[in-house]
């Protein structure tokens, strides 16, 4: 097929756009950092970029709308318009028909297959068709550059991808594929690479990311909790983050790793979804609440202060009064530090779209509402307890202010503080002055750390 429309020169500039979760971050990072790599510049103005990646999430609601949307917005005043490359999740499910209905899109790419775009960009200069989605079995991050310095001290690391456990709301089994696992060796190369280019903090990624498992160095079957000791031992690495988890990979070493792995953040964000069994059960969540309340006694017996998180969908085909208020009876139970909650949102081709009993819009608001005003209050006490404690934290990017910095605790709280003397990647002993629903505030300790 010939696109006539197709911008034929060769992009200089580029744009990643990411949408949805922080694999899809990781993504975009690693095609920019692919692309840089190839000679081409990176530009902050979308506007104005030769080639504009929207790198999409199809997990809930209107995701193709908004692609087509932005689409649009991206002719000029002077008609021209940049190279367009659909990237991630709804590239996967629906690049097909976008290619045919947006002929503006030059470039379809699937998450599977982004070490593929500089082709991809010939092909589409060239005019031909430039459609990805395929799914190889082999990791594409082998095809990929190493990591070069990174402009943060944090970072994210995609160590499995794809999901084996068909939650029947869920699309990411049909975008992402099934579980595979990075190997071991690829995993602590790219972590020493980045603590090499600057990095301190290390966020493991997967969409089961507990489900990972893989060989070491040796030879030995290893799983999640071999690879954060591993990873802890590299110097200059200070923190180890890992998302998102599923309650029955909670493996007894990772939760041990929780009790002794000093790097090893206080952080676990442990969807359950919803509070009630018949409703885990028409999820195909394979866990019911009281397995998922005994994985979180067990992590807070090794390390009574841990914050969890938690994701949770109002509103699944058949949800009854009754059983909503068993969502907010475990929220009340768990007493989370922060959560995701969401409307159910029925997603094409999953089993869960097509049950009786889908629920009013207006009665998911209304649950949806009640969720977040207790969840909220939840978090906000969660942050005033911390009022008056000492703590470390991770200097991440600057505040609005002048001399104003912003950090992270350990229990993934932003702390502003303002001390024009500290730099980005410090790490500092902080005394929390203040608490706000979101975010804390702090200044620097003149208490020797506990
Ligand atoms: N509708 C609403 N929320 C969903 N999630 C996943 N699929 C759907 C859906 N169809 C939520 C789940 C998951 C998070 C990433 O997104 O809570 O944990
Ligand atoms: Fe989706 Fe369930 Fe897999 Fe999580 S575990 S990615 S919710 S299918």
């Amino acid at each position: 097929m010939n696109r006539k429309d197709v911008p034929s020169k060769t992009p200089e500039t580029f744009h990643v756009k990411s949408f949805g979760c922080q694999m899809n971050v990781y993504d975009g990072e690693r095609m920019a950092e692919m692309l840089a790599g190839q000679g081409m510049t990176a530009s902050t103005d979308g506007a104005q970029a030769d080639l504009v990646i929207l790198n999409t999430c199809h997990i809930r609601e209107k995701a193709v709308d908004k692609v087509y949307s932005d689409i649009g917005r991206m002719v000029r005043d002077d008609g021209t318009r940049p190279m367009i490359a659909v990237a991630g999740c709804v590239a996967q499910a629906e690049g097909e028909e976008i290619s045919r209905r947006a002929k503006s899109v030059d470039i379809v790419v699937g998450p599977q297959a982004y070490h593929r775009l500089p082709a991809l960009i010939s092909k589409a200069v060239r005019g031909e068709e430039a459609v990805d989605t395929d799914m190889p079995a082999f990791s594409k991050f082998d095809a990929l550059p190493g990591r070069t310095k990174q402009a943060r001290p944090t970072a994210f690391l995609t160590i499995m991808e794809g999901c084996d456990k068909f939650c029947t709301y869920c699309v990411v089994p049909y975008t992402r594929g099934a579980e595979i696992s990075r190997s071991w060796c690829a995993i602590i190369d790219e972590a020493k690479a980045l603590v090499d280019g600057g990095v301190r903090e290390i966020t493991l990624l997967g969409q089961n990311v507990n489900a990972w498992t893989g060989e070491d160095d040796k030879g030995r079957l290893q799983g999640m909790e071999g690879l954060v000791r591993s990873l802890a031992a590299i110097p200059d690495l200070k923190r180890i983050r890992y998302t998102t988890s599923h309650p029955n990979d909670m493996s007894e070493g990772l939760i041990a790793a929780h009790g002794d792995v000093e790097k090893l953040m206080p952080f676990l964000h442990l969807p359950v979804q919803s509070g009630n069994d018949r409703i885990l059960k028409a999820m195909n969540r394979s866990h019911d609440v009281d397995s998922y309340l005994r994985v979180i006694e067990r992590v807070r017996a090794v390390r009574p202060d841990i914050a969890v998180s938690g994701d949770f969908i109002v509103g699944f085909p058949g949800e009854t009064d009754a059983e909503f208020e068993d969502t907010l009876k475990i929220v009340a139970q768990v007493r989370y530090s922060q959560c995701y909650s969401f409307k159910y949102s029925p997603r094409p081709g999953t089993p869960a779209a097509g049950m009786d009993g889908q629920i009013d819009s207006a009665i998911m608001d209304e649950r949806l509402a009640r969720l977040q005003t207790l969840i909220n209050a939840h978090q906000q006490e969660f942050n005033a307890a911390t009022v008056g404690r000492q703590t470390d934290i991770l200097l991440e990017r600057k505040g609005r202010h002048a001399g104003q910095l912003i950090g992270k605790t350990p229990w993934l709280q932003s702390v502003h503080i303002t001390a024009p003397e500290l730099s980005i990647g410090d790490m500092v002993d902080v005394d929390i002055v203040s608490a706000g629903p979101n975010s804390l505030a702090g200044q620097p300790s003149r208490r020797k750390a506990a």
